[in-house]
């Protein structure tokens, strides 16, 4: 079902502090047999990095998948300031400035990183502003350029998220959608793709992701929603998830106690 909303105007979400980016209301979805997403609602800030955590199989990705136009809502609306994605095919809702970094690694092993990240402007038709997005994000990403020559799968995991980062930029993205971008990594590996993410967010991107380690991506983000069986269990800052009783026991290991946070 496509409704087109009426056009908005800023700052309408109700509680958000900032302008409302995204908003996802009663979204159910699946791959053909019965909904893995029951009825998801919740909204995203300009600004913001929230983050998404929950059990293993509760429906994290095909929230994302579902966002990025891979899958189709069944019902539910998605809008992206104020108009609706749903509906939208992959490389339109790109087009809109909502980019997706899948939870798999996603780089092109026999092209090079430079060829890779050159890749994220495939819909920009002017050589100049690839080139100038480019130098920019080398700037950014000093291992983008350091290795713009070797293929991308002469590059550690670690490495290669950063990369695939790198390649997020290329069309100036307002929201950025990051699958465990630390999964598999180790901890100082993770740390540098966190700087990374921060830094994305500190230069005007909105960021939502999705983390397996939850502990860190709360940490991490502005606020955090926890997502079990498909439906909405939590929402709150990361701090108030992470000393939710309940759901550190659950996904955290034991609730934090209230330490200062660094
Ligand atoms: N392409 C697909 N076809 C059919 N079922 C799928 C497909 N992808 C995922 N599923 C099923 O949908 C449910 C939710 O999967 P999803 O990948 O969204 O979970 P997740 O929260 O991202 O889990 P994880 O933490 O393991 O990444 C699971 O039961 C999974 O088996
Ligand atoms: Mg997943």
């Amino acid at each position: 079902m496509t409704t087109s909303e009426p056009a908005s105007g800023n700052g309408n979400g109700g509680a958000a502090p900032g302008e409302l980016l995204l908003k996802v209301e009663g979204v159910t979805a699946g791959y053909g047999g019965g909904d893995i997403l029951k009825g998801v609602s919740f909204t995203v800030a300009r600004n913001e990095i929230m983050c998404i955590v929950g059990p293993n199989g509760s429906g994290k990705s095909t929230l994302l998948s579902t966002i990025s136009g891979i899958l189709r809502p069944r019902t539910g609306e998605i809008a992206f300031l104020g108009d609706s994605l749903v509906g939208l095919a992959p490389r339109q809702i790109l087009g809109k400035g909502v980019v997706l970094v899948p939870q798999a690694h996603s780089l092109f092993a026999e092209m090079t990183v430079r060829e890779n990240v050159e890749m994220g402007a495939y819909t920009v038709r002017d050589p100049a502003l690839v080139r100038r997005r480019r130098d920019e994000i080398e700037e950014m990403f000093p291992l983008v350029r350091e290795r713009a020559a070797d293929k991308a799968g002469s590059l550690s995991g670690g490495q290669q998220r950063l990369v695939e980062l790198a390649r997020s930029l290329m069309l100036d993205p307002s929201l950025i959608v990051l699958d465990e971008p630390s999964i598999g990594l180790d901890p100082p590996t993770r740390r540098t793709v966190f700087q990374m993410v921060r830094l994305m967010n500190e230069q005007g991107r909105t960021i939502l992701l999705v983390e397996q380690n939850a502990r860190a991506g709360l940490k991490l983000s502005t606020r955090g929603l926890v997502l079990e069986n498909g439906r909405v269990r939590l929402t709150g800052t990361g701090r108030e998830i992470l000393e939710h009783p309940e759901i550190g026991s659950l996904y955290l290991g034991g609730a934090v106690s209230s330490t200062p946070a660094g």
